[in-house]
């Protein structure tokens, strides 16, 4: 998987974010899970991600074990325990199953870590190289909100399965993928009053900027009792957009997370297809669950946003949402939490031309949910 790096456009889309490291896209994403085999069942069945890499016993690994899987650009690493103590044991009983590394692509790890760290990033690991018969790549570390971390991954002159110490897995049962293509936007919940704290870590360590879109305002409303600004590099490559919880109506869903995740991190992890209605159709058939969407939202919706080239029809059949802005539409859909814990959760997202998150959905969403309640008479 050696990548030449020269040939890819890195053409700057957000004008004030400041390329210096530069990163070339997300790596993988690593999730501490209590069961790993399980899940990267899961993540193969339900959602049709294709296996990689293994690493575990059988590769020399006693403390623990790893799945790779993906899906074209989406990489997940899967990781549980061998052992009775020990840092992700730990991460997995305060935490639950959740994302430990957000890891990012780049040219030369040693200057990401040089450049950051001397930005003001804590370190979680010094610049470290790893090799195996398929070439070398070099890791580098610094924390973020949580006990999340960012992993800088060089691979340049690396051609195996995935990174050095795994092994190619390649395993009779196969599920067909879905039409996932890659990571659109990585969203991080973090703690009352904390927002301004890690978009300012964002801009200053990794010279990130906040991305001009309609989500760049708070949207702190009755209905979502939640503030969230989007936080991009200059390449756009790698969105974050950052939640804090707002006082509300009702409990936010931001301090709902806290509670249950016990801190900050990752909420939800949104995945760009060029067909939704194909993939969620897939994803439903495969026994993923989404989030209820009121048949009220739809009698409405073409007010708000205008003309779209797909029938409506089948949008209300799935569930899809749909929102626009000033640069075009999206259509979106957000899963129940993949956990016990109502933490984490995945989007599907489909763009068609529109830049933003599909803030207008917030407050259609819930004037659906009271449209039935009123039909009932229990508003
Ligand atoms: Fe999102």
């Amino acid at each position: 998987m050696a990548t030449d790096t020269s040939s890819l456009k890195l053409e700057k889309v957000v004008p004030e974010a400041e390329d210096f490291l530069p990163l070339l896209g997300t790596d993988f994403v690593e999730l501490y899970v209590g069961n790993a085999k399980q899940a990267a069942h899961y993540y193969r069945t339900a959602w049709g991600f294709q296996p990689i890499a293994y690493r575990g016993l059988e590769t020399g690994s006693k403390d623990s074990v790893s799945y790779v899987l993906q899906q074209d650009k989406i990489r997940l690493v899967l990781t549980s325990p061998l052992e009775k103590d020990g840092p992700i044991n730990e991460h997995i009983n305060k935490h639950g199953d959740g994302v430990k590394v957000v890891a990012l692509w780049v040219d030369d790890a040693r200057k990401s870590w040089e450049e950051t760290t001397k930005r003001g990033a804590e370190s979680a690991h010094e610049p470290f190289t790893r090799e195996d018969e398929h070439g070398k790549a070099v890791f580098s570390a610094i924390k973020t909100y949580g006990e999340t971390l960012h992993v800088f991954v060089e691979r340049k002159e690396y051609d195996g399965p995935f990174l050095p110490g795994y092994k190619a897995w390649n395993p009779e049962y196969q599920p067909s993928e879905l039409g996932l293509k890659y990571i659109d936007h990585m969203v991080g919940n973090v703690g009352w009053n904390e927002m301004n704290k890690w978009c300012e870590f964002y801009a200053k360590v990794m010279g990130f900027a906040q991305l001009v879109s309609f989500d760049d305002k708070d949207i702190s409303t009755d209905y979502t009792a939640l503030m969230s600004k989007v936080m991009s590099n200059g390449n756009g490559r790698i969105k974050f957009p950052i939640n804090e919880p707002a006082e509300g109506k009702k409990k936010s869903q931001i301090e709902e997370y806290i509670d249950f995740y016990n801190g900050a991190g990752v909420q939800h992890i949104a995945l760009a297809t060029d067909n939704i209605i194909e993939t969620v159709t897939g994803l439903k058939e495969r026994g993923v669950e989404f989030l209820y969407v009121p048949e009220t939202y739809y009698d409405t919706v073409l007010d708000r946003v205008g003309e779209i080239d797909e029938d409506l029809e089948p949008l209300k059949n799935l569930g899809i949402l749909i929102d626009r802005d000033d640069e075009g539409y999206l259509l979106q859909i957000f899963t129940k939490p993949v956990l016990d814990r109502p933490t984490m959760f995945f989007e599907i997202i489909q763009r068609k031309g529109a830049q933003s998150f599909g803030k207008g959905n917030f407050k259609a969403l819930f004037e659906a949910i009271e449209r039935e309640q009123e039909s009932r008479g229990t508003l």
